[in-house]
């Protein structure tokens, strides 16, 4: 059903409404406590797969705009009874969640859900396919950290095939005015996902952090791989890891970032972790400001369309 408030990807939603949430989400960084501007709402989080952060800081996000919080828990939901998801939703919205928070391991189940409800559907996450308030987080800390994202280049390295956050991270750099390259092996990085989203493309990690402003690191997603074997964990880090051993590849990027959670010793290494440009601690902050924005836009009609950027 059509809803103003659905948040389900950066492509699908105007550039404008894009600036305006991350200039609102700036205003709650810079006054985080105070705006109960969702009082009296219901958000429910439905995570049908794991989370630590998207989960935690949309917790803390409605809280901190005074909302209540219902936690769905998968396994002891009729879910598990052969209930459909569409079903579960539609019980969950009638007996009061305003605003259903979905996390799922189906590219395009948000979507599918946002169709049949009545009230607004928020991505956190859906298989390959998305996550925009991982982008917008992302976007946040870039724009702190170097001024703005328009010029800059943005290198993604690693397991591009099966990211939602790289697709959405691709999008939203692009609509800021900035240049993306994918960076990882062959069997991760297809030349045919390089040319659907207008990326460089790069199978050495030289190469494709020369020249770049952001080197963005993704995790591994061995859950998404099925009987695949792609590269041992060693082989990763020898190649495309951020690490000491390639510390001389990273030698230009003034930002180090990674969505978490990540692999230590395969991705990223302890000491780079470490570094002064990495913002993996940062980025976990943003996404409660992110949140609130988009949160408040599912919500309300209200002050976040006095934020400008
Ligand atoms: N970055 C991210 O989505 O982390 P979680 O899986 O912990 O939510």
């Amino acid at each position: 059903m059509h809803h103003d408030g659905h948040f389900l990807g950066i492509a699908s939603t105007p550039a404008g409404e894009i600036d305006r949430l991350l200039a609102r989400a700036e205003q709650h960084a810079c006054a985080p406590s105070g705006t109960h501007t969702l009082e009296g709402r219901t958000v429910c989080n439905l995570f049908l797969e794991d989370s630590t952060r998207t989960r935690t800081s949309f917790t803390a996000a409605a809280r901190g705009l005074g909302a209540e919080v219902l936690d769905f828990n998968a396994s002891a939901s009729s879910l598990s009874k052969g209930e459909s998801l569409v079903d579960t939703v539609e019980t969950i919205a009638a007996t009061g969640a305003d605003c259903i928070v979905l996390r799922h391991r189906g590219s395009g189940a948000p979507a599918h859900i946002a169709a049949r409800l009545p009230i607004p559907v928020v991505n956190a996450g859906d298989g390959a396919h998305a996550h925009p308030t991982q982008a917008l987080l992302d976007a946040l800390v870039m724009r702190r950290r170097l001024g703005t994202i328009a010029g800059k280049t943005v290198a993604i390295v690693g397991d591009i095939l099966h990211s939602r956050v790289a697709r959405s991270l691709c999008r939203i750099v692009q609509q800021q005015g900035g240049d993306v390259r994918f960076v990882g092996p062959r069997a991760f990085v297809p030349s045919s996902l390089a040319t659907a989203f207008g990326v460089e493309l790069h199978h050495d990690l030289r190469a494709g952090l020369d020249g770049a402003d952001v080197a963005y690191a993704l995790r591994i997603q061995t859950e998404r791989q099925g009987r695949a074997t792609y590269m041992t964990g060693s082989a990763y880090a020898r190649s495309f890891g951020l690490n000491t051993a390639n510390a001389e590849a990273l030698r230009g990027c003034a930002l180090i970032m990674h969505p978490g959670p990540f692999n230590r010793g395969v991705e990223i290494d302890s000491a780079t972790v470490a570094d002064e440009r990495t913002a993996i601690i940062d980025q976990v902050a943003a996404g409660v400001h992110a949140r609130m924005a988009v949160l408040e836009r599912a919500l309300t009609a209200g002050p976040w369309e006095g934020a400008r950027s």
